[in-house]
């Protein structure tokens, strides 16, 4: 079903704002989502209504506030496809969420060991191996691109053992939005005998997500760049797998049984969860799942796929214009990075916000994947469900006069 994009908009407050004088053009959705008024108004009603700490009380608004949370990964869980809500984990962010696995597994790894990931990915999913590498005697292998600058099978094959632990990548690149095979890596992997963590900030809210169908062991994604809040991620784990890893963070909640001497752990989730959870983050997420799924999250997946075509066919018609990792293949969601010819991504971004237009500039916390693309630094336009063929007709009558006016 094709998206009412002019009914969507008016879901969202924020894009009938002026910028500079112009419409918003709001083209950063890979680095946060803009969210629907429904969110705005559950959190008054949560607030006006609902809140109260949870898993402590045992009053009424104390057991609404942890129903309304509790309910909240339930929903989670649904939508990835994990088969308990027991399997998720609240955490700040996708980033918290590596790192939760990270400090977990370090308990359970010996010298020598090894860590696959690859050079394409977000910092958020490679310093973390690359510390946990150098601070524990560990090897980290790291899958190079190819020629087209996607995620390189045959490296990656030659470069799992089974000395081989883990296996850690990006659903999604958050610069090139290339979508990798990552079936086909948990499967490769699993038969190395390896653990495989898949990074789906940039999937969650762009397309239908499956962790069974995958079969990974962890799922790190962000509830800010699906329509949700700042600070609530969450971490998808096998249930067999979490009983088996060490608390990430210590303290009130994560425990059965506390002694001078000792303390017991709670069950998964809840053993990973210490202190009090970003309550309202969850619930405000579970609402923004609501909202996708009324959408439908093939139909949004279908919106983005016949946009990036329209942008890639006008892009590819501007000379003075780099597109990078543009493959031409359809295995892509509506990231798009680029650089326009003799102008720094920095001043070209600068001066599309004169226009409205939102995008960004820099190495996106990816500065591996940038030497191996030749460039300190990119523009990257990213969409969602609210972007319009309108908007990607203003941003390419605005890189003309950026280039004009600067190259
Ligand atoms: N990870 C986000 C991005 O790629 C912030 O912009």
């Amino acid at each position: 079903m094709a998206l009412d994009s002019k009914k969507i908009r008016k879901d969202f407050p924020i894009l009938s704002r002026k910028i500079n004088g112009r419409s918003l053009v709001y083209l950063d959705n890979a680095a946060t989502t803009q969210k629907p008024k429904a969110i705005l108004e559950k959190l008054k009603k949560h607030y006006e209504q609902s809140h109260a700490n949870v898993h402590r009380g045992v009053y009424a608004l104390a057991e609404e506030a942890t129903s309304e949370f509790e309910g909240a990964r339930k929903k989670i869980a649904d939508f990835v496809g994990a088969k308990s809500p027991n399997e998720i984990i609240f955490t700040r962010n996708a980033t918290e969420a590596v790192n939760l696995v990270a400090y977990s597994l370090a308990k359970k790894l010996k010298k020598g060991d090894r860590i696959l990931t690859a050079v394409s990915e977000h910092h958020s999913n490679f310093v973390p191996w690359l510390r946990l590498a150098k601070e524990s005697g560990l090897k980290l292998d790291i899958v190079k691109l190819t020629p087209t600058r996607d995620f390189n099978i045959r490296d990656f094959k030659s470069k799992l053992t089974r000395k081989t632990k883990l296996v850690a990548v990006a659903h999604v690149s958050n610069v090139s939005g290339y979508i990798y095979p990552v079936q086909k890596i948990a499967r490769e992997a699993h038969k190395a005998g390896a653990l495989v963590l898949v990074d789906g900030a940039q999937s969650a809210g762009h397309m239908p997500v499956d962790v069974k169908k995958i079969d990974c062991d962890f799922f790190a994604f962000s509830a800010h760049k699906m329509g949700g809040p700042s600070g609530a991620g969450a971490l998808y784990g096998k249930k067999e797998i979490l009983e088996k890893l060490e608390p990430f963070l210590s303290g009130g909640e994560m425990v059965r049984e506390v002694s001078t001497k000792d303390a017991s752990w709670n069950d998964a989730p809840w053993k990973f969860e210490a202190g009090t959870p970003n309550i309202e983050g969850a619930i405000l997420w579970g609402e923004a799942i609501d909202y996708l799924k009324k959408i439908g999250m093939k139909n949004i997946e279908r919106h983005e796929k016949e946009l990036l075509k329209y942008a890639l066919g006008k892009l590819k018609n501007l000379s003075f214009i780099n597109l990078h990792g543009m493959t031409g293949s359809i295995n892509r969601t509506s990231i798009i990075s680029f650089n326009t010819k003799g102008v720094h991504p920095h001043d070209a971004a600068t001066l599309l916000d004169r226009y409205g237009i939102c995008v960004r500039a820099g190495h996106h916390c990816a500065q591996p994947f940038m030497r191996e693309l030749g460039v300190p630094a990119t523009l990257r336009a990213s969409l969602w469900l609210y972007n319009t063929r309108r908007e990607i007709d203003i941003l390419i009558s605005a890189l003309r006069k950026v280039h004009r006016e600067l190259a």
